[in-house]
């Protein structure tokens, strides 16, 4: 009898994990005749503001939006620089320019993949004004110094939680360290509303401006105007976006909130498998964590160590893609990619940590959705493509 086949079906790198509930809370919501944003927005900015414990929350489209109005938030002067990490995806700048200020790069750390402490002290300048840290692959900065560094020379801090819902320092949520902190519920997030993001804000009095900014800077959200309490005119108070929260998406999210420990544990025995299994291959595996953070857990990043093999990552990765195994990488370094060379004339060498993990990183699937089998035909798959 011959052997049993390789996998047929592709394992999905980021498949979000949806059961029975998720289905039956998007019919309800169908159902009720109310789906944009309303009281289920309402509800799961509240569960979220609880869970990582902040003084008000507000639920937006996109962590991309998150980031825009949190830097439109701190009133900068335009053309303000804003020092982040090119350890990250593109809306991290993007945000940053879209707000009329410059992103500068400060590199991060080989080891994490997260912001530099001394490298963001190196990048302030007379025009500095804020500083963006990403907690890379759920990993928490170490918001100890860059916020040391901060209060010193008198920056803001807003921070990129995309990949760091359940991270924590000493019990403090990341999000909470920063005046604003932004969180993404992307299809590949810990928790997914498909598309959707949250900003996390020191005070209600911020968070109800970010929600006029969100909602074309109108006085009063939809949901009061449409709502059961009576008609209620609307005032322009300022030109705003069009960002809110349906609530068709926090349907999803409030059930996906509900099993977000539940799959921290499941990504958990994930990344304890992975780590013991791949220990003997040519990889460079994530850092042990730093004592008292909780990580999110949220990429499990591979890579390719030159000194043991002659494999490049690319030839990796799509040797895994041949053995119907989806990667993702995160991320070739920002600063190398075509605009940002253009406008801001960077080059190989600016920052070497980011381009060494960029050139050798990969991510492989880490979703509560990969089962036990999954996981061992990404080990089985990854010896082969390194063999
Ligand atoms: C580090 C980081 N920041 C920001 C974002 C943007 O998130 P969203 O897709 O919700 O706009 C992402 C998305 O992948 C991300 O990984």
């Amino acid at each position: 009898m011959s052997e049993r086949p390789w996998r047929d079906r592709y394992l999905v790198f980021g498949a979000p994990s949806f059961g029975p509930e998720e289905r039956a809370a998007v019919l309800e919501c169908l159902d009720s005749g109310w789906v944009g944003s309303g009281p289920r927005v309402a509800e799961f900015e509240e569960r979220f503001r609880r869970y990582v414990d902040a003084p008000a929350a507000v639920a937006v489209s996109s962590c991309t939006a998150a980031l825009h109005l949190a830097l439109l938030a701190l009133d900068l002067e335009p053309g303000s620089e804003v020092v982040t990490s090119p350890m990250t995806f593109a809306a991290t700048a993007t945000a940053i320019v879209h707000a009329g200020h410059v992103p500068v790069f400060a590199d991060c750390d080989l080891a994490t993949g997260c912001l530099d402490p001394a490298a963001l002290e190196r990048a302030i300048g007379p025009r500095t004004r804020a500083v963006v840290p990403v907690h890379f692959a759920g990993r928490p900065c170490d918001m100890a110094a860059i916020g040391r560094i901060a209060a010193e020379r008198g920056l803001h801090v807003v921070e990129d939680c995309a990949h760091a819902i359940e991270a924590a320092v000493d019990g403090r949520h990341c999000g909470t360290f920063g005046e604003l902190g932004c969180f993404s519920f992307y299809v590949t997030k810990n928790v997914t509303s498909v598309e959707g993001g949250m900003l996390v804000a020191r005070s209600r009095e911020t968070a109800a401006r970010l929600k006029t900014l969100a909602l074309h800077g109108l006085s009063a959200d939809a949901w009061r105007r449409y709502g059961d309490e009576g008609f209620v005119h609307y005032q322009v108070e300022q030109p705003g976006f069009k960002y809110n929260m349906t609530d068709l998406a926090a349907a999803i999210a409030l059930v996906q909130l509900g099993k977000v420990e539940a799959h921290w544990q499941r990504r958990r025995a994930l990344w304890d498998f992975y780590l013991r299994e791949l220990a003997e291959l040519p990889l460079e595996l994530p850092a042990p964590f730093a004592p008292g953070t909780r990580h999110a857990l949220h990429l499990f990043t591979c890579r390719v160590d030159p000194a043991r093999t002659a494999r490049t990552r690319d030839e990796v990765v799509q040797a895994l893609h041949g053995l119907r195994i989806g990667s993702g990488v995160h991320y070739t370094a920002l600063h190398l990619h075509p605009w940002y060379r253009k406008r801001f004339g960077h080059e190989p060498g600016d920052f070497p940590s980011a381009e060494s993990i960029g050139a050798r990183t990969f991510s492989i699937p880490l979703s509560p959705a990969v089962s036990d089998a999954d996981a061992a035909d990404v080990v089985r798959a990854l010896r082969i493509a390194l063999a």
